[in-house]
């Protein structure tokens, strides 16, 4: 068990389990987009070290690049959800593949997908390591799925609590 802040954690995905499921992951996407030459967007912050590792496993050619948007705060979503900073490529008539931490509510993937299309992508998917969905309010449903979970709070690997806990190598569960 681990503390953060004021919250207890217990251990819930090892960094095996981790590791095996991305590198199927990566097999799926690369199997998808052969001969495609896709634009990965990685949405900051929390899924910095799952594109990191993804994108190493993958085998036929790519762009990735990195983008913001918000929607959570603490342990509750907000429903609000800022708009999509840091994009500086032509979206235009391209494959574009998503990378998110974890899928919730859904409510920042529906607005990634709105904003997206809006620029006339050609093709427009979702990969996300981690999917609540006893949580999911949207239609919208990931394309990739790494690990679904309960509804429970979850800290490591790339997520955090209150800007904790990114550096786990493990993904922890609120007790
Ligand atoms: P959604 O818009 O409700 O789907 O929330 C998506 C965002 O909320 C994710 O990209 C995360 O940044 C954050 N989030 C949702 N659930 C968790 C969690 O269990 N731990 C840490 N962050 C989370």
């Amino acid at each position: 068990m681990i503390k953060i802040i004021d919250k207890e954690f217990v251990p819930y995905l090892s960094e095996e389990e981790i590791k095996d499921r991305v590198k199927e992951m990566a097999a799926e996407i690369s199997a998808a987009y052969e001969g495609k030459k896709p634009l990965l967007v990685s949405v900051l912050n929390g899924s910095f070290i799952f594109t990191a590792d993804l994108i190493r496993t993958i085998d036929t050619p790519i762009e990735v690049t990195f983008i913001r948007v918000a929607s959570y705060e603490a342990l509750q979503t907000t429903g609000k959800v800022k708009e999509i900073l840091g994009l500086k490529e032509n979206v235009f008539d391209r494959d574009i593949l998503i990378l998110e931490d974890i899928v919730d509510t859904g409510t920042t993937l529906e607005h990634l997908l709105d904003a997206f299309k809006d620029l006339g992508t050609k093709s427009i998917k979702v990969a996300t390591l981690l999917h609540k969905p006893d949580a999911q309010e949207k239609a919208e449903k990931p394309d990739f799925i790494g690990f679904k979970i309960p509804d429970k709070f979850v800290v490591g690997y790339g997520l955090d609590y209150e800007g904790m806990g990114r550096e786990l190598k493990e993904i922890y569960q609120l007790r």
